[in-house]
């Protein structure tokens, strides 16, 4: 389905056929299934009994993006060790976005390497996280400052996880897909905005949530399939997550991360036109969005411009003193393609947009 080297299943009920999946693409002796509270509550049964209950082991950890550490790393891979888990195991992770972050960079550490398969159950992770191979943990100067980028063997999205996603996080994943539309393609930008708004007053969600699966995950692998390791082209995928970090962390991750993408996204291409790199208009139809999702369109009240700068300073996206931006030119189109697909843009600038 897509151009990278390992499959992507997306299809309703596919959850069911688990087993079958990981045993084709990642035949082991033991699977460990990492996953979080909430999830294991509504799924983790199901998903060890696909495996076989005597050859998975299920590792739970609290929900939430501060189990996103090193400390919750060090636990899931102390408790593989004590597990006896060996060489010819695999990982299945089963959660949203933090799951597969951290269960990759398990994967990704644990004996140097066992495959993984991704089993995505929030919107976010399924058209975002679990493509593209980044793994990671975050840590108390930002987010994802220590990871790996590593494969997995397969990724199963099976929509109807959603059904039991509480409606704001289903809001987070459309900020990520509002992104998609921004950086790629108008015209999935504006399919985007109608799926949202007709799934947010209730119409029936299954199969325009399985197209906008579709749609951006067949974003996301175009771009990392041709730039896998974010050498250039991958960067106009961190569109809204400069600023988004920066508030992301500064919330104390009070703000949900497809939260704090929505307030990026809205400051950014407000930066983006004041620097004279974006066409008048940009900024308010993605704010007109990002509203229409009921997500949040500004900093919030009392967070300082000079915090958000200082944090975005020691993000690793400065180089030389000046921060880069993922800007837009108009909505389907990025700038930068002649600087790496960055724009450098003066603090001062950024300031009184903030301000
Ligand atoms: N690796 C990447 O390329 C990439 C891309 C985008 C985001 N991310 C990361 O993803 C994380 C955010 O992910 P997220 O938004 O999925 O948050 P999350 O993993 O915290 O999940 C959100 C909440 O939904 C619950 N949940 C998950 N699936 C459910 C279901 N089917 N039914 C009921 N409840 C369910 C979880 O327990 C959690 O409480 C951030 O850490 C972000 O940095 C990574
Ligand atoms: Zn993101």
């Amino acid at each position: 389905m897509t151009n990278l080297p390992y499959p992507i299943r997306v299809e309703s009920g596919s959850f069911a056929g688990l087993g079958g999946l990981v045993r084709e693409v990642a035949p082991a002796h033991r699977y460990a299934i990492i996953t979080d509270a909430n999830v294991a509550h509504l799924y983790g049964k199901a998903a060890a009994s696909s495996l076989g209950i005597d050859q998975a082991d299920v590792l739970v950890i609290p929900a939430g993006e501060s189990s996103k550490t090193r400390a919750t790393w060090g636990w899931l891979t102390d408790g593989l060790i004590t597990r006896g888990f060996g060489r010819d195991s695999a990982v299945i992770s089963l959660g949203g976005g933090v799951v597969l972050d951290l269960a990759g960079f398990v994967a990704a550490t644990y004996m140097r390497g066992i495959p993984i398969v991704h089993v995505p159950t929030t919107l976010l992770a399924m058209i975002d996280a679990s493509i593209g191979g980044k793994s990671g943990v975050d840590t108390v100067f930002g987010k994802n400052l220590v990871g790996a980028f590593y494969r997995p063997n397969g990724v199963l999205v099976d929509p109807l996880f959603l059904e039991t996603l509480p409606r704001n996080e289903l809001r987070t994943g459309f900020a990520e897909a509002l992104k998609h539309g921004v950086i790629a393609d108008r015209h999935y930008f504006d399919s985007v905005v109608s799926a949202m708004t007709g799934v947010l007053n209730g119409a029936a969600a299954g199969e325009s949530l399985t197209r906008l699966i579709e749609g951006s995950v067949a974003v996301k692998a175009g771009i990392v399939g041709r730039d896998e390791r974010e050498d250039g082209l991958r960067k106009i995928l961190n569109f809204g997550h400069t600023v988004g970090h920066a508030v992301e962390m500064l919330s104390g991750y009070t703000l949900a991360h497809g939260e704090a993408v929505a307030i990026g996204m809205t400051v950014e291409s407000r930066v983006a036109e004041r620097a004279g790199v974006a066409i008048s208009g940009t900024a308010a139809e993605i704010r007109n969005a990002v509203v229409a999702a009921g997500l949040p369109g500004s900093v919030p009240r009392g967070m300082s411009a000079d915090r958000i700068l200082e944090v975005m300073r020691s993000d690793k996206k400065t180089r030389g003193g000046f921060v880069h931006y993922s800007l837009p030119r108009s909505i389907g189109d990025m700038a930068g393609s002649e600087s790496g697909w960055t724009v450098a843009v003066k603090d001062t600038i950024v300031r009184e947009v903030l301000l």
